[in-house]
């Protein structure tokens, strides 16, 4: 085979121009390649090997006399594998002079039912892994570890006096690299890293770590072509769910799940990054390290202890709290007592251990108690629990509720902006999410679960402590691949709730925080009657914008608009709007239809009527689309179109 067969992810390792792959027509397919006799003239016996781990089944033998002296099969057999080749070595020496037959097989149908070989070659050197060492002395703030997406995973550990201070997986570059990844070591200053990696021998990969003061590619950083330029994404590697969203005074905090050294998911961090005006970020140093890879630090929230219940602060300087999934532990607390920069663990954490994740601290002032709404999956249902607690540190089980899946949030809202008139909202992951009232231990409903999101939006979560009552809440716009870029997934823009009475209920309305204004660039706007299939056109040569855009009908029952190459298109008859391959309600207030659209590098989002309706969509359009058009024979059609600047510098 060329690399990957068709439908096989990609194949990566192989050398040269092709390799043994039996994915042909898939993993049902069978079969055995035999190769002529050969003469053993080294010690050993070096091979690249990828694919399924059958033993006997998907491998390569060694035949001596007709008899398998050597086998070996592929890495993987589970799902969340990768196709990609790494060495294997045997020693051959005791067959030195004999003839031998080399057989790959491939006699398994089921998942991982394929092998991968290539660049089977005898030698007096061994190819396989050993563990490679290096010793840096930190003299700098960073280490920059190159990447080759789709490479061998490495497991890198970092030593410092003898402990291990940490320990990831990584793509470890043994040539040209896609992009830099970097870690701090500014707190081993002065001393010594024993860095240590398992690597086939003779690999180069740990002499390419470099040390230096300044972040890789610093010239370049949130200059890159492809770089959002009001959507919040990590310097380097990959991003899912927001965490910890808290308002301390001055600083909006965004934490998130991150993986600083690789574009996929992996070794969860909490990255961090804050914000004065919830629009330009600046990006800290990493807010929770994992304690090893088998315990990584997981979704969570965080809170200020305003009354100080934990004890940990002071009533003037009240601290910091969050709740995160340690994997290997449990739900875990810890403190910060300097605005979020550093974190301290309870010491007698895990704080409530059970099959679950994704702890939400929320404080219900009736009961003067804290509640923690964690997904929770005791006994193979899917759920929400509820558990509460004085000073953060005892927690109490109280109830659950069913049918929800991970990351819960939970919290009061007033409706139409009455202070007496409140509700509670209850969602998870999906956004579905259910009006109701919760007395502090059990959540009761008013109606079935709503929807207010579509499309690529995922385990959102609201601000703690928001400023004049707001309800901010960010979404991870799960979806969007930054292909060639030294960042992958994006989070939505910062949305403000709201709960409004509606002809159907008290429902969830989500609309842009106003700060985001402060990057409207250029403005055009025009407003016009259009016929037959005449369009409107508004160009600001611009890749990032903000539309507003209102469509009056008059005799036309379909209208469209096209930001850059993404179109919208709606059917006034049956009340739907067509974003791509998502089609959702649309609500016709005053008869006429109502956009607000963003569409950045990555995405586009839509905000229909006043934001009773919710949509992102991962979406990079070719880069030559920067005009947007409107039409629908007989419409009036207005439109007010900004571009967006850079939120960084
Ligand atoms: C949701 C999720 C959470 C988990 C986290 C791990 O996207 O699966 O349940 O805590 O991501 O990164």
């Amino acid at each position: 085979a060329k690399g990957a067969l068709p439908g096989q992810m990609g194949v990566s390792g192989y050398l040269g121009k092709g390799l043994v792959n039996s994915f042909h027509k898939g993993d049902p397919s069978t079969g055995t390649l035999t190769s002529p006799e050969i003469t053993v003239s080294r010690k050993h016996l070096n091979f690249l090997i990828g694919g399924g781990n059958h033993p006997g089944k998907t491998c390569i033998n060694l035949l001596v006399g007709g008899k398998i002296v050597r086998t070996a099969s592929g890495p993987n057999d589970s799902p969340g594998g990768s196709e990609s080749l790494d060495w294997r070595t045997w020693d051959v020496s005791e067959f030195e002079g004999k003839a031998v037959v080399i057989q790959i097989v491939d006699d398994e149908k089921g998942g991982w039912g394929h092998i991968n070989v290539d660049h089977i070659v005898q030698s007096d050197r061994k190819k396989a892994a050993a563990i490679a060492t290096r010793d840096i002395a930190v003299t700098t703030r960073y280490l920059h570890l190159p990447v080759k997406n789709g490479g061998p995973k490495r497991r890198v550990q970092f030593e410092v006096d003898g402990k291990t201070v940490r320990e990831f997986e990584i793509e470890l570059a043994d040539g040209k690299a896609d992009f830099l990844a970097f870690s701090d070591v500014s707190a081993f200053a002065g001393k010594t890293i024993h860095v240590s990696a398992l690597l086939p021998n003779e690999s180069k990969a740990l002499d390419a770590i470099a040390a230096s003061d300044d972040l890789p590619a610093k010239g370049d950083l949130y200059q890159e072509k492809l770089r959002p330029r009001f959507h919040f994404t990590s310097r380097r590697g990959w991003l899912n769910d927001p965490n910890g969203l808290v308002f301390d005074g001055t600083d909006w905090h965004l934490y998130y799940q991150h993986n600083p050294f690789g574009f996929e998911w992996g070794n969860m961090h909490w990255g961090h990054a804050v914000s004065t005006d919830l629009v330009h970020w600046k990006e800290l140093g990493i807010g929770l390290y994992p304690k090893s890879l088998s315990d990584m630090a997981f979704s969570g929230s965080a809170v200020l202890d305003k009354a100080n219940t934990s004890g940990v602060g002071t009533n003037e300087s009240p601290p910091l709290a969050l709740a995160y999934t340690s994997t290997g532990r449990g739900e875990c607390i810890a403190f910060s007592t300097d605005k979020g920069r550093t974190w301290t663990e309870y010491e007698k954490n895990p704080v409530v251990k059970h099959a679950g994740r994704d702890p939400k601290l929320v404080w219900h002032a009736p009961t003067k108690r804290w509640v923690m709404a964690v997904y929770d999956e005791e006994g193979g249902k899917r759920r929400i629990a509820f558990h509460t607690s004085p000073d953060l540190k005892t927690w109490t089980y109280r109830s659950t509720i069913d049918d929800f899946f991970e990351c819960p949030d939970l919290f009061e809202a007033p409706v139409d902006g009455d202070a007496k008139d409140t509700r509670w909202i209850l969602y998870a992951a999906d956004g579905k999410y259910l009006v109701g009232t919760f007395d502090g231990e059990k959540f009761t409903k008013e109606s079935g679960k709503h929807t207010l999101w579509h499309g690529n939006f995922y385990a959102a979560q609201t601000y703690d402590n928001a400023p004049s009552g707001r309800r901010v809440q960010i979404g991870w716009a799960s979806g969007v691949i930054f292909t060639g870029m030294p960042f992958n997934q994006q989070m939505s823009v910062p949305v403000e709730l709201t709960l409004k009475k509606t002809a159907d209920g008290v429902r969830m309305f989500a609309e842009p925080v106003k700060e985001l204004d402060r990057l409207h660039g250029k403005m055009m706007a025009l407003s016009a009657t259009t016929e037959g299939t005449e369009t409107k056109t508004i160009d600001l040569d611009a890749d990032a914008m903000d539309v507003h855009f209102r469509f009056e009908p008059g005799k036309a029952d379909a209208g469209f608009i096209r930001v850059r190459d993404f179109e919208i298109k709606f059917d006034l008859k049956k009340k739907t709007l067509a974003c791509g391959k998502l089609v959702v309600p649309l609500p016709l207030t005053e008869g006429s239809v109502k956009l607000r659209i963003l569409v950045d590098r990555g995405s586009v989002e839509v905000f229909v009527d006043g934001g009773a309706t919710a949509i992102s969509v991962a979406h990079i359009a070719s880069e030559k689309s920067r005009s947007v058009v409107a039409g629908g024979d007989g419409a009036k059609i207005s439109l007010v179109v900004y571009s967006m600047k850079s939120s960084w510098k």
